[in-house]
Order: structure tokens, then C-alpha cells, then sequence
């Protein structure tokens, strides 16, 4: 972790949390030999940078980039509300266990759906965590309303409280990265969350998450996955809706009402 003179304090704290190492401020991500990455703390934002004179830029949550807004607008949103039902019952519950740089959850939070996160990686949740401050202090009233119906819970989704799962209506999940992906940025990401999550069991037990997530008491369950993908856990589901890039998985428990 590296650190400018004001953030010295959320640094030292992040860090104890971590229980990461604190570097000296100005150690710069390109010359770093001793680490893999670098969290970096700046103004407001926390971001995560591969080191080496090769490596990508940083990566932060910033709903409010260009990228998410003209997502809003992109075809596979709709295809998210429609698997998740919304439009089928006011103010949908859902729980995004697999949170990750939370932008499907942002997406779902500003379809109108009150979205409780779950992300078990403590680097990616506070790197989440963070891009939700910004939000909730930025100077737009668009991305204040929607990261207002967001919150975090640094848990694996499994772990939750069944009272915090008494209410949901759906469950989503998106445990998977894409196989092939085109889009650099996308590429940065995901040599990120190859490095943070090497000593996780993540990778593999999305079966097991979908099982776990059939046996709660809620209406759907929605499964992300790339379009030729074997179903998860051998489960077909009751329908699919499928876009060029992605397919959403729907197992329907009961109406949603
Ligand atoms: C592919 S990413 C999700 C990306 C996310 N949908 C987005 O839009 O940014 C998957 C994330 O799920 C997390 N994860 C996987 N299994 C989990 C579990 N059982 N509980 C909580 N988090 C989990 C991983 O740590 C990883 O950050």
C-alpha cells in the first residue's frame, strides 16, 4: 500500500484491516519488485495496480464513469432485469452474492432493485466499498439514488445470517470470468482478480454456490454465465435469456409476488 501525505490515517487503517504492509508514499507501482500489486490511496479513491514496468493501469469502482453510463443504456441490462424479474414485482430484493467490482449490482440498483452484495475477497470489497463513498458524495443525484438501495457484506454469501436472506426475492450470481474477452479494460480486471484470488477456493465451488442458493427461500435464482457454458452444477435451468456476450441462467422457485 502506498499513501500521499492526507490519506496517511484511512491508509494506516486499511492496511491493520488487511493486515497488508504499508509502503512509503510515492513508491510507484511501475519500479516495485518486493509485491504483485499495490493498493493506492488518493483523494477519494482506492485503487489496485499490478506492479513491473509492463503492467496495466490501476483499477478502482467508479460507477460514475463514462463506461457505466453508457452501459445504461446497453441491451444486455435489459436482458439482466428481464432474468431477474423486474417489472414483475415493485422494489425487487436481491441478493448479488458474488459481488465482485459491483457492476451488475450497481446495474440492479439502478433497475430499481434494493441490492444487498455479498463479497468474501477483502480486496475486492474494499475496493467496493470505496467506489460506494464516492458515490454516495458525488455531486449527482442519478448515482446518490442508486448506490442508496446498495449494501456490503464482507462474507462468503453462505455465511449470511438467514435472517438477512428472510425477504430476498432473488438470488444472483456471477462467479464466473469470461473465457475470451476483447475489451482492455476488462483484460486489466481480470489479471487482477487472477492474482487477489490464487489462494481462494473461489474459482471452483460456483457449483456448490448454486446449490446453496436453490436451498433458500427465495423465488429465482439467476446465474450468470459465458453463452456456451455448461449449466452450473449439471442444473438446466427453467429458461434462459441469452445475449451475444453473456447468458443469464433462470431457476424459478416460486412466483414472484
Ligand atoms: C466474476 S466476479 C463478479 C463480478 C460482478 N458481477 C461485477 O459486475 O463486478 C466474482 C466475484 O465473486 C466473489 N465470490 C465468489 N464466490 C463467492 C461467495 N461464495 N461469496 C461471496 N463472494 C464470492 C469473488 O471473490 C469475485 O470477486
Amino acid at each position: 500500500m502506498t499513501v500521499d501525505d492526507g490519506d496517511y490515517r484511512v491508509a494506516r487503517e486499511l492496511a491493520h484491516t488487511l493486515a497488508l504492509p504499508m509502503l512509503e508514499s510515492g513508491v510507484s507501482p511501475v519500479d516495485c519488485t518486493q509485491y504483485d500489486a499495490l493498493l493506492l490511496i488518493g483523494g477519494d479513491s482506492l485503487s489496485l495496480q499490478q506492479t513491473g514496468s509492463a503492467a496495466p493501469g490501476p483499477v478502482a469502482v467508479d460507477f460514475g464513469s463514462s463506461a457505466m453510463r453508457h452501459r445504461r443504456g446497453a441491451g444486455h441490462n435489459e436482458l439482466l432485469g428481464r432474468a431477474v424479474g423486474v417489472g414483475k414485482k415493485p422494489a425487487l430484493q436481491v441478493l448479488d452474492a458474488t459481488a465482485g467490482l459491483g457492476r451488475d449490482g450497481f446495474v440492479l440498483a439502478d433497475l430499481g432493485c434494493t441490492v444487498l452484495m455479498t463479497e468474501r475477497e477483502p480486496v475486492v470489497a474494499a475496493l467496493l466499498r470505496s467506489g460506494m463513498l464516492r458515490a454516495q458524495r458525488a455531486n449527482d443525484i442519478w448515482l446518490r439514488q442508486a448506490v442508496a438501495r446498495m449494501s456490503l457484506s464482507q462474507v462468503d454469501a453462505r455465511e449470511l445470517e438467514p435472517a438477512m436472506l428472510a425477504g430476498m426475492d432473488v438470488i444472483y450470481l456471477d462467479p464466473m470470468f469470461p473465457g475470451r474477452v476483447k475489451s482492455a479494460a476488462v483484460k486489466k480486471e481480470m489479471a487482477l482478480f487472477q492474482l487477489l484470488l490464487q489462494g481462494t477456493a473461489g474459482v471452483d465451488d460456483a457449483d456448490a454456490l448454486l446449490l446453496w442458493a436453490m436451498q433458500q427461500p427465495v423465488a429465482r435464482v439467476v446465474v450468470k454465465r459465458p453463452p456456451k457454458a455448461a449449466w452450473l452444477a449439471d442444473r438446466a435451468p427453467s429458461h434462459h435469456i441469452g445475449g451475444k456476450a453473456v447468458r443469464y441462467d433462470v431457476y424459478v422457485q416460486h412466483k414472484l409476488a
